[in-house]
């Protein structure tokens, strides 16, 4: 009879990677949560989302090393994630660059985090893709669509304003909840249309 699993083996495990698009911010707020909530974080960070990490938080590579679980290098394809053997419960690339949702679109594995995510969808697992770019190019929607009918989710970092934010910190808890909401662990980052202060008719 095999062993029951410990409670460490059924805890879930995401693969969380940066890229080089502004909204840097919103990938910190995103490990924090995970840390909180226990997730066991395998992060890749690309070499354009080290600069913009820097330039928009003031953050280095090394300070989100420690609140995750393992992190990676970009061209480590040699990395246990770069194997679909690696088994796991989603990817998320927040925020996503068009650079690297071109590549996933077009299972370009030349990075890991492109790698990663093409093993995601191969596998049928969750695959969350935050976008920031704003107006898109017909040849980005093109893209996005692909990774839409792949299966992946095409996620715009456009927080909404029902939940009536005041600081840029509740700006990020909408967008952190949602990617927690398509990552399909739920979340209790923000108020939920309708709960609450609704006035019934
Ligand atoms: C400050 C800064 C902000 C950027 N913001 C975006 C962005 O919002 N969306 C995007 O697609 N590219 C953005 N870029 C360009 C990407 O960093 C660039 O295309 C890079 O090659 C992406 O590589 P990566 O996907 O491997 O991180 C930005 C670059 C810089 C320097």
């Amino acid at each position: 009879m095999k062993p029951e699993k410990s409670k460490a083996e059924k805890r879930t495990k995401l693969i969380v990677a940066i890229t080089g698009a502004s909204g840097a911010n919103y990938a910190v707020a995103l490990l924090r949560a995970l840390k909180e909530k226990g997730i066991e974080v395998h992060l890749v960070v690309s070499e354009w989302a080290e600069e913009t990490l820097k330039l928009e938080t003031g953050m280095k590579t090394n300070d989100l090393k420690k609140i995750v679980h393992r992190a990676y290098a970009n061209d480590d394809l040699a990395a246990p994630i770069a194997s679909s053997s690696f088994l796991c419960d989603g990817m998320i690339v927040m925020p996503c660059t068009l650079k690297t949702a071109s590549e996933i679109a077009n299972a370009h594995c030349g990075t890991l985090i492109s790698r990663a995510a093409d093993n995601t969808l191969k596998m049928r697992g969750r695959l969350v893709v935050g976008v920031r770019e704003t107006p898109l190019s017909t040849p980005a929607l093109e893209q996005l669509h692909k990774i839409s009918i792949a299966g992946g989710i095409v996620m715009p970092l456009c927080p909404a304003f029902y939940h009536k934010p005041k600081e840029i910190k509740d700006l990020e808890a909408f967008i952190v909840g949602k990617a927690l909401d398509c990552l399909g662990i739920g979340n209790s980052e923000f108020g939920r249309w309708g709960e609450g202060s609704r006035k019934e008719k």
